[in-house]
């Protein structure tokens, strides 16, 4: 039966990194969308889709903010319970806090516990898609994909890579990386609403064997994404120099051996030069913006106004567990004080665009979700914008709808989630 969602609603009629804020959004005041069959059938004003589909279930949001569910371009979800782990850079970090919890996943009961709670997290904060790294272990990757799939949830993740680099328990070799990848993508990729994503971890953690088998695979299924980590630190910078002395850059590593191009999602990416920023343009991969991992971990400033303005798409990321909060909110308000950091005020839009159409189209699924229009899946967020005292306060003195919106970024988290819709049906 047909749905009639009643609320604010917001939808992007235009990229608003390209365009004026007042042509990229539609705001209706007193919105409604009709969903069907798990597909968004019409979206506009409440009086007119009432009259049009009198025979339509009604829920009224009263004036929350009904929009397109957040996207997370890069997580990890086999690192939801060390989220929050003190005192160490990246290198540290992994070999002290996400290696050991790695380890873990070779047991099936275990990560079908974490799965579990890391969607539920997901869907409290309003993620309704994320590209996940899953860990070595194949069980991993089919515990994340089967509670995916009972929750008829749009995801994407694939079995981590790693053949040097990495406790004995967390390495495969070049050829098994491949077989089990391979065997994973047939089982899971397309299934559903399920995504096979090929993911060697990042190239400290490859041999030249594995990236080259690596590369092999993508060229076999070239519809498939492929993600790593990308200049995320100095001091790792510094390591794919010495492990990689024929390289010229960090990059072009993963250009050589074929791990670019559409499709490649590259997390961080921090510390590009002006080469590595023109080859990524020009081999047309995406970028994932991990706010809150970057400046958690200690990592840097991304530069999300040049892949803007470079029109790179470029996505926004959690970076569980490395990443310091679930909330695409807190994200989205990372994101803004990196880029006053920088010296660039993010408007609300942009945030939000980032967190939905731009994720989308960084993971090539942007006609598919990440906007509320006609025809898009029915993944929806609805978002009360008064959330707590001292947003309802501010939001008192709001002059505009932005003004109304911004303190939500700021100052929210999962309570003010009012409700969540995937493929058309509520959640919980
Ligand atoms: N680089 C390689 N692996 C990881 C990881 O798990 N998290 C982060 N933030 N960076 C990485
Ligand atoms: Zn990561």
């Amino acid at each position: 039966m047909a749905q009639l969602l009643l609320g604010q609603t917001l939808s992007f009629t235009a990229n608003p990194w390209h365009a004026p804020i007042a042509d990229a959004v539609n705001h209706e005041r007193r919105g409604a969308v009709l969903v069907e069959n798990g597909y968004i059938r019409a979206v506009g004003n409440a009086d007119d889709l009432r009259a049009k589909h009198p025979d339509a279930k009604v829920t009224d949001h009263g004036d929350s903010l009904i929009m397109a569910g957040f996207i997370d371009a890069h997580a990890h979800y086999s690192q939801t319970a060390i989220i929050a782990s003190w005192g160490k850079r990246l290198i540290d970090w992994l070999n002290t806090y996400t290696f050991p919890e790695e380890t873990r996943f070779a047991d099936r009961e275990y990560a079908d516990q974490v799965a579990k709670t890391y969607l539920d997290l997901n869907l409290s904060n309003g993620i309704t898609t994320a590209c996940a790294y899953c860990t070595i272990h194949p069980e991993s990757v089919d515990a994340y994909f089967e509670a995916a799939q009972k929750r008829g949830l749009r995801m994407l993740g694939g079995k981590v890579m790693m053949d040097r680099n990495a406790p004995d328990e967390l390495r495969d070799t070049a050829q098994s990386g491949y077989d089990d990848s391979k065997a994973l993508l047939r089982k899971w990729h397309n299934v559903d609403r399920l995504s096979y994503v090929i993911t060697p971890r990042f190239a400290p953690t490859s041999t030249e064997t594995q990236l080259e088998a690596t590369g092999a695979l993508w060229a076999e299924f070239p519809d498939c994404l492929m993600q790593t980590h990308l200049s995320e630190q100095a001091e790792e910078i510094a390591w794919v120099q010495d492990l990689f002395p024929d390289q010229q850059d960090y990059l072009a590593v993963y250009e050589h051996f074929g791990l670019t191009g559409p499709g490649a999602v590259l997390g961080h990416s921090i510390y590009l030069s002006d080469r590595e920023w023109d080859a990524v343009k020009a081999s047309g991969s995406s970028l994932a913006h991990c706010p809150t991992s970057n400046a958690f971990i200690g990592s840097g400033l991304f530069n999300a106004k040049r892949a803007h303005e470079m029109h790179i798409p470029t996505g926004l990321a959690t970076d569980i567990g490395g990443g310091s909060s679930f909330s695409m909110l807190r994200t989205m308000a990372s994101a803004y004080e990196i880029g006053q950091l920088r010296g660039d005020a993010l408007h609300p839009a942009q945030l939000l665009w980032m967190a939905t159409q731009g994720s989308a189209d960084a993971l090539l699924v942007g006609n598919k979700i990440g906007n509320l229009v006609v025809g898009r899946e029915g993944d929806i967020v609805v978002i009360n914008l008064a959330s707590t005292p001292v947003i309802e306060q501010r939001v008192a003195r709001a002059e505009n709808f932005w003004e109304v919106v911004f303190p939500t970024i700021m100052l929210g988290d999962d309570r003010a989630i009012e409700a969540v819709y995937v493929n058309g049906q509520p959640v919980g």
